[in-house]
């Protein structure tokens, strides 16, 4: 820890990449975790474009359920450490997989959604493209075009934004330190920004509550809550 400490202290340029844990202590419950299943449902299964063809009521419960509980969730002490940690340091940025908007109610600014954000809706159809935090009809149609609304978040089988991908990939190139932290690290290609960056002269740490495939790979493995460790780590 100490020597991570000073590493995070000393560092120029900090990447950070987070999951689904560094909100797990506000509340949200993660994909893969005891309490993973919804309904039964995986997540590749509701976060699929095929699903939603296919049912989009099934899907759009889903994320009406997921809205409606975010709705009452607050960032917690690991949000509150690292808009600290961007606050302090010479350059960061932060790339999440979580579409929450917990980071940027935290106090982050130099955040990358690389899977969208919950609170945005788009069309199936035309470019109407909104945030919205109401409370969402069973099937939400377009107010332009009267076609069918989608949450504006990637789907598995979906592609990243091409300049989201290249932002992270960047930073992940240049980094000094890169910190994973509370993600299972096995959907790609967050998955493998920490090994990119680890090639390209990064230290590379993870936080994480369980071990994870990356656990062996990176120089620092800190496993705990993500709220206590980034809590000791950014004082
Ligand atoms: P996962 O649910 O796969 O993994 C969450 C990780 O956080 C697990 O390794 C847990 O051990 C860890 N964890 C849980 N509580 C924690 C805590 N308090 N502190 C630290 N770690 C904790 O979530 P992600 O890795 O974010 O994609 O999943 C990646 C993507 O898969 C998501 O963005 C989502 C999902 O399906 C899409 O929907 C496209």
């Amino acid at each position: 820890m100490q020597t991570v400490m000073a590493l995070v202290d000393g560092a120029e340029r900090i990447a950070v990449l987070t999951g689904a844990g560094v909100s797990a202590e506000s509340g949200v419950p993660t994909f893969r975790g005891e309490d993973g299943l919804w309904k039964n449902h995986r997540a590749e299964e509701l976060a699929h474009p095929e699903t939603f063809s296919r049912e989009p009521h099934l899907v759009w419960e889903f994320y009406n359920w997921r809205r409606s509980l975010l709705s009452k969730c607050k960032p917690n002490r690991a949000h509150h450490a690292l808009a600290a940690l961007e606050a302090h340091a010479s350059s960061m940025l932060l790339m999440t997989q979580n579409v929450d908007g917990l980071h940027h109610m935290a106090g982050s600014h130099n955040v990358i959604e690389m899977h969208g954000n919950i609170w945005r809706v788009k069309c199936t159809r035309c470019t109407y493209l909104a945030e919205d935090y109401s409370e969402l009809p069973e099937l939400p149609k377009c107010p332009s075009c009267g076609d069918l609304l989608r949450p504006d978040v990637v789907w598995f089988g979906e592609q990243l934004e091409p300049g989201t991908l290249h932002s992270c990939v960047e930073a992940a190139a240049h980094a000094d330190i890169f910190m994973t932290v509370g993600t299972s690290g096995i959907v790609q290609p967050a998955a493998s920004l920490a090994d990119l960056a680890k090639r390209h002269g990064a230290v590379t740490v993870e936080i994480n509550l369980d071990p994870t495939p990356n656990s062996g790979l990176v120089d620092f493995s800190l496993q705990g809550k993500a709220a206590d460790i980034l809590d000791k780590l950014i004082p």
